[in-house]
């Protein structure tokens, strides 16, 4: 090599020092963070969004050398807009991370892209027991139906509650909660009188409840979506259904802390079983809703702020793990098994499914210093989803 060739090699050696030496300062990890901030399921999205940036406020923007850059996008809660926003932020912005999804068909529609592009799904809301099956990159931190809604139907069984109906919104969370209730029911001796499916969109119950009333079970099942809870109790109430010897039990979806308060006393009393409760007594959660109020206006954190925090928690701690790399098999496999302590209680994710294994709580609606809330009285420990622990 003569000397100037040398020194041409040295000088392009030294260049691409300072590129990447500038490149590794500047390094930022991206998070696409996909929620319903309009629309019907726009509370979700509200609750999600908070809960994560109070998160950040609280573990700093720096993990492993790297700045973190949260990145929101709006879908409405419709499913064709949640896959177009994944594909230009795996593509323009090159995130390192997906999450969010409000819905269990944004979550389902974003999964071959997260398949083909190997990044990570952080699925922070949806409910559906199959969405973890539809990529070996989702990893979800919120519940599942099925996980939430057999402890409800054994709770009823033990309760004298032998005849029920069921009414559900009609897609996979409902379909999910209606297919657990009515074979844990009917296994343990009960009898389910009718399935009602209600539109998800714009729903009306009154002839539902209606047909509910006819019926006469000695109790009525229901699950339908965060932010709709509100408008079936008031048609419940309208309907004359509380007075009608009629017991409500739902999954926690209804009495949801978002809009619990606001319900009135048509709420209080009913049972429902579910993850999280913002009355959860643990040091954890006291603090995680004294932050929450403080940092947004006095708003409760529900379920979905939970799932949102819980998401943050995993993604961080992922990248701590990895040292800051990215790349979806990497932090999927340091995601696995990660077990911590959340405002719900103790949590991990399972090795095998990527899904949440939690404690389900059962709860009744009472008045706390003059405010509902689900006040947690029973502990069904460290569930899995049944539908994935009975296909093995
Ligand atoms: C879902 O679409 O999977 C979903 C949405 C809201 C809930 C539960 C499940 O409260």
């Amino acid at each position: 090599m003569s000397a100037r060739q040398f020194l041409k090699l040295l000088a392009s050696l030294v260049a691409l020092a300072i590129c990447t030496g500038a490149a590794a300062a500047q390094s930022s990890v991206k998070i696409g963070l996909i929620l319903p901030m309009t629309g019907q399921q726009a509370s979700t999205g509200r609750q999600i969004e908070a809960a994560a940036r109070l998160f950040m406020q609280q573990n700093g923007t720096s993990v492993a050398g790297k700045t973190i850059d949260l990145i929101l996008k709006d879908d409405a809660g419709t499913p064709d807009v949640t896959k177009r926003l994944a594909q230009e932020l795996i593509v323009n912005d090159k995130v390192a991370f997906l999450a969010g999804f409000g819905i269990t068909p944004s979550a389902l529609a974003v999964a071959p892209l997260a398949t083909q592009a190997k990044v990570p799904e952080v699925v922070m809301a949806a409910g559906t027991s199959i969405i973890t099956q539809a990529s070996p990159y989702i990893v979800r931190t919120s519940f599942t139906l099925p996980q939430a809604t057999v402890p409800m139907a054994e709770w009823a069984l033990k309760n004298g509650i032998k005849k029920a109906v069921t009414l559900v919104s009609n897609y996979g969370p409902g379909l999910d909660a209606e297919k657990a209730f009515s074979e844990t029911l009917t296994k343990g001796g009960g009898q389910i009188l009718g399935n009602l499916k209600v539109p998800l969109a714009n729903p009306d119950f009154s002839p539902f409840l209606q047909k509910v009333a006819d019926l006469k079970p000695d109790a009525l099942f229901v699950f339908v979506p965060s932010g709709s809870g509100a408008l079936f109790m008031k048609q419940f109430l309208e309907r004359g259904l509380d007075k009608s010897g009629v017991r409500l039990i739902c999954t926690g979806d209804v009495t949801d802390d978002d809009q619990l308060n606001g319900m009135g006393d048509v709420a209080l009393g009913v049972v429902s079983t579910h993850h999280y409760s913002a009355a959860h007594d643990s040091p954890e959660n006291k603090a995680f809703v004294e932050a929450f109020k403080k940092a947004n206006n006095g708003m409760r954190p529900n379920f979905m702020a939970v799932g949102g925090y819980d998401g943050m928690h995993l993604i961080y701690e992922a990248l701590k793990k990895t040292n800051g790399a990215t790349g979806g098999d990497a932090l999927i496999g340091a995601m696995k098994g990660m077990a911590w302590t959340s405002p719900r209680g103790p949590i991990s994710i399972d090795p095998e499914t990527r899904d949440i294994i939690q404690n389900i709580y059962v709860r009744k609606v009472e008045k706390v210093n003059g405010e509902l809330y689900n006040v947690e009285f029973e502990t069904v420990p460290n569930v899995k989803d049944p539908v994935k622990a009975a296909k093995k």
